[in-house]
């Protein structure tokens, strides 16, 4: 609860406390799949979630820039686009790392050590879980179950999955990724 109120406070100062609410010299640019999907959607129900989805599909997470533009080109006050992404748990309102780790907090993984390697991600990154490295190369998050249970502990990096993964196994891991 408290890191969902810290969101929130940080997304309202973003969008309203600093550089000005629609500033146009921060303005997004959506590349012209996008824009044309957002034209499909535009009088179709439930067009938000899916015009965010697609979003976040192309930036990874929805910036207060973004979120300006789609209220715009969506005609709806930005309220109702905070009430979307805040709601559900898949909408993320900071720019992740270049490699972005999850680790699986499912039950499989929990009770096969997930919880640990988050652990041991965190200390090596020196950042808890939901943040970003200093340098913008890593970032940190548990989330539900991936679907491999049969591997547990999981994580995925990227898209690409590492089953049964030992802490031993993190600073090779970690080591790789900063050289990739
Ligand atoms: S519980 Fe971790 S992949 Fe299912």
């Amino acid at each position: 609860m408290y890191m969902v109120i810290k969101k929130m406070v940080k997304y309202i100062q973003m969008s309203f406390c600093s550089g000005g609410y629609m500033s146009q010299s921060n303005e997004v640019m959506f590349s012209p799949e996008l824009v044309s999907f957002i034209e499909e959607w535009k009088t179709k129900p439930g067009n938000l979630i899916m015009v965010l989805h697609k979003v976040q599909e192309e930036f990874h997470y929805i910036s207060r820039e973004a979120a300006d533009k789609v209220a715009e080109m969506l005609d709806v006050p930005l309220a109702s686009i905070w009430g979307v992404v805040s709601f559900y748990h898949f909408f993320k309102l900071t720019k992740p790392g270049k490699h972005n780790i999850q680790v699986c907090m499912g039950t499989a993984c929990y009770l096969k050590g997930g919880q640990g390697v988050l652990e041991e991600l965190g200390s090596q990154l020196k950042i808890p879980a939901g943040a970003v490295t200093e340098d913008g190369i890593f970032s940190l998050e548990g989330v539900r179950c991936l679907g491999c249970c049969g591997l547990a502990p999981v994580m995925s990096i990227g898209g690409e999955v590492y089953g049964k993964v030992t802490k031993t196994q993190i600073p090779k891991i970690l080591a790789a990724l900063r050289q990739a």
